[in-house]
């Protein structure tokens, strides 16, 4: 089964061609991050239009290589015959995200799906992250970064199952039950922000501009004496509380409140700031991914969302699921941050088909699944 994914809940503009949920035969992406950075963050209506711009050029590459080449000249109809004889499902995001951003998207499924009757398969967009480790293929184009891939050729095996999923993301840190590539139970979530949020308002806060996540992690790489006691320790939130929620929006305040007292900050500060940021944060997220691992009897970890790029992350996860004898499973970067190769995965592992009119926007669509 080959599906044909829709993506534009926030920034990026992508389409994806996923076979039987696994293989990528294709995965786009335009994204207007670096138009949105002069103006230091997203601006919905900046991205809604960036959208327009980018959706069909987008959606054309995505299609090309299932697209027969002796089709002289006429684009649309080597569009048109490409899904109608080779794709067996629309799928879009649905929500939750940026409402003009998600309506482009799910018009333009649609539109396809009226002119060329077939279903379509709404996504929410939180769950759809997850998915991003069940992929294997081709990387995500115009991403950098570790493409290794994280699974083994046809997904998960059923003997990794339960399992517990992290999604870390810019709007949500949430964890999962995983009791089988269908069967998903919301456990907790944020109070607050979300980590991503706690990253990238950080980032500003330190000077870093728009940087967000990667670029607290590049200043964080260059503290020089990472084992000494900090002279401006963060506190780790909700760390032992035993609940499965977080609560990052301190972390933002308290460094704002300690970068504030410096009379005069140098890089190396920054550098420290950065590095106790990353530390706090991820020993939360290892810590609560671990807790609820145990508390169900989970036989592995899997990480996904834009934090997941984070090395320090990936590697304290690691160092801390093997202590405990729990498999860890992280997607290659390029697949971490928003893309449409998973929304595709998500929808054909939990494959709900809907008439094109049946298809509405949902921007605070919730992510609190159960059973
Ligand atoms: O999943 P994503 O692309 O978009 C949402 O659905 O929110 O995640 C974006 C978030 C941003 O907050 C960004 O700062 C964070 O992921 N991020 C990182 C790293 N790369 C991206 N955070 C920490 N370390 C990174 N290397
Ligand atoms: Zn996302």
């Amino acid at each position: 089964m080959k599906i044909l994914a829709i993506e534009t809940s926030c920034d990026e503009t992508s389409c994806a061609v996923v076979r039987d949920g696994v293989q990528i035969v294709s995965n786009v992406i335009a994204s207007s991050k670096t138009l949105q950075q002069q103006w230091g963050g997203i601006v919905p209506e900046i991205a809604a239009r960036e959208q327009l711009r980018y959706m069909i050029p987008t959606l054309i590459d995505a299609l090309t290589p299932v697209m027969d080449p002796k089709i002289p000249g006429n684009e649309i109809f080597s569009v048109y015959r490409a899904i109608t004889e080779c794709i067996d499902a629309i799928a879009v995001t649905v929500g939750p995200g940026l409402i003009g951003s998600l309506i482009l998207g799910i018009e333009a499924a649609k539109t396809i799906a009226y002119v060329t009757g077939k279903p379509v398969i709404p996504v929410n967009h939180v769950l759809a992250h997850m998915y991003a480790n069940f992929l294997t293929g081709v990387p995500a184009q115009g991403a950098k970064g570790n493409n290794t891939p994280s699974g083994p050729a046809s997904g998960i095996p059923e003997d990794f199952f339960p399992a517990i999923s992290l999604v870390v993301s810019g709007g949500h840190t949430e964890l999962f039950l995983m009791e089988s590539a269908v069967k998903l139970i919301w456990l907790g979530g944020t109070l607050d922000d979300a980590a991503g949020e706690a990253f990238d308002k950080s980032a500003r806060v330190l000077g870093l501009g728009a940087g967000g996540g990667p670029a607290i992690q590049e200043s964080a790489a260059k503290h020089v004496n990472p084992g000494s006691p900090s002279p401006a320790p963060l506190p780790r939130p909700l760390y032992r509380d035993g609940s499965l929620n977080f609560s990052f929006s301190g972390l933002k305040t308290a460094i704002m409140r300690d970068w504030g007292k410096l009379s005069d900050p140098t890089a190396k500060h920054r550098n420290m700031f950065a590095w106790e940021l990353q530390e706090s944060i991820t020993d939360v997220l290892v810590a609560k991914s671990l807790l609820a691992a145990k508390t169900h009897c989970a036989r592995s970890v899997m990480i996904s969302g834009g934090v997941a790029s984070n090395i320090r992350l990936r590697d304290k996860l690691c160092q801390k699921a093997q202590e405990n004898d729990i498999y860890t499973f992280f997607p290659p970067v390029s697949l971490c941050t928003d893309n449409a190769a998973y929304i595709a995965s998500c929808a054909y592992f939990r494959n709900n088909p809907l008439p094109w009119n049946r298809i509405s926007v949902q921007p605070d669509l919730s992510v609190e699944v159960k059973g």
